[in-house]
């Protein structure tokens, strides 16, 4: 029934449906359901560490023999200095004074790349997909994990960085437009409103790489899945429809607003963890949208956010980071094997649908 094979001979997989990889929101559990019902399930691994990483592959092999693929931040922006800390810590200040919670005392950690450490890690634990967000790691991992049959995937929210890819050598590229929940998966840090829309970024990359595209961001039924094929995708990654699954580890509070999600209640802003993301609406955000950039960063900003997001709680209009995209008005409550299998009903109608009556 998929009118492009590309993705499916690529993975051998049954259908080209990809959980998106959601560091702190998907689970192993989650994974493994995914690839049980044909799909290729993700496991965002950027909040893991050694022990942590090689558990997880641990659970999801034992629930699936199924296709799976490991991601990894690529970030390399350099550590902020001193000063812009001390500056963003200045304009926190009101915000710690309302929730009661002091600034950290000690400098935020320096960013977790993908290093050589990683590298071999990754090496042994032999997943058969790895990708990446914000770019690529050196060029030497690349060819390393292409070398052990390991294929490889990253992150286009342009056209250029779409080129970008290919020429590095990564065997599909993922078209995240503006809609997208989550992280902006820019390869340089930009402005939170620079983002391209999928519907204009799909054809545009479909256009220029010889590699299969896959197309993410704000789609959360077969109804999508079919226009990212018209498109030109080979494929489709999606975050937010999984997010109300059981297996998901979205916390009880993001549900709710998920359950009552419209189309227009999400952002994009970078004031919580130093690069663009698509979140609810908080006053917090707002506020410092309306006052400009200069922030600390990525990852570093949580550092200075992270207690204000914790006294908040609750007060979630006020502070909080409930990632999630555009379409979560779509998302359904449903065990992950049911959300895929009911997607490809709706992919079929929808290709039917297009093709027209019979006869
Ligand atoms: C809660 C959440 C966490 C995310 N974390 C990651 C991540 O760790 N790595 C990554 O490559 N993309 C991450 N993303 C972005 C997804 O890969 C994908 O681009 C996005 O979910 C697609 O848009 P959609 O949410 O409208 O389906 C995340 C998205 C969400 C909603």
């Amino acid at each position: 029934m998929w009118p492009d094979r590309r993705l499916i001979d690529l993975f051998g997989i049954e259908h080209p449906i990809i959980l998106a990889p959601m560091a702190g929101s998907g689970t192993p559990e989650l994974v493994a359901a995914v690839a049980n019902a044909g799909g290729m399930g993700s496991l965002g691994c950027a909040m893991l560490d050694a022990e942590g990483l090689a558990g997880a592959v641990v659970r999801i092999r034992a629930a699936t023999n199924g296709v799976f693929n490991l991601n990894f931040f690529a970030i390399r922006d350099p550590a902020p200095d001193a000063e812009t800390l001390s500056r963003m810590a200045a304009r926190l200040q009101p915000w710690y004074r309302r929730y009661g919670v002091a600034p950290p005392p000690a400098p935020p950690p320096a960013p977790a790349f993908f290093d050589q450490t990683r590298l071999r890690q990754v090496l042994d634990l032999a997943p058969p997909v790895v990708s990446f967000h914000f770019g690529l790691p050196q060029h030497d991992a690349v060819t390393a994990l292409k070398a052990a049959g390991i294929k490889v995937l990253s992150t286009a929210t342009t056209v250029t960085e779409a080129r970008a890819l290919e020429l590095a050598g990564v065997d599909a590229v993922i078209a995240q437009g503006f809609e997208a929940g989550g992280h902006r998966g820019a390869h340089r840090p930009n402005d939170a409103q620079d983002g391209v829309g999928t519907l204009s970024l799909v054809p545009q990359i479909a256009d220029v790489v010889s590699v299969p595209v896959i197309a993410a961001g704000g789609i959360a039924d077969g109804r999508g899945i079919a226009a990212a094929f018209a498109l030109g995708a080979s494929g489709v990654q999606m975050g937010t429809a999984f997010l109300l699954c059981p297996e998901a580890a979205t916390d009880a509070r993001r549900r709710e607003r998920i359950r009552n999600a419209s189309a227009d209640d999400t952002m994009m802003t970078a004031a919580v963890s130093g690069r663009p993301a698509r979140a609810r609406r908080s006053r917090y955000a707002e506020a410092m949208a309306a006052a400009g950039t200069d922030l600390p960063s990525f990852p570093a900003l949580y550092a200075l956010t992270g207690p204000l997001l914790e006294a908040a709680g609750a007060e979630d209009d006020e502070v909080s980071f409930h990632l999630y995209g555009q379409s979560a008005a779509l998302a359904r409550e449903a065990p992950a094997g049911e959300i895929v299998a009911r997607l490809v009903e709706q992919s079929a109608a929808a290709f039917a649908r297009l093709a027209g009556p019979r006869g």
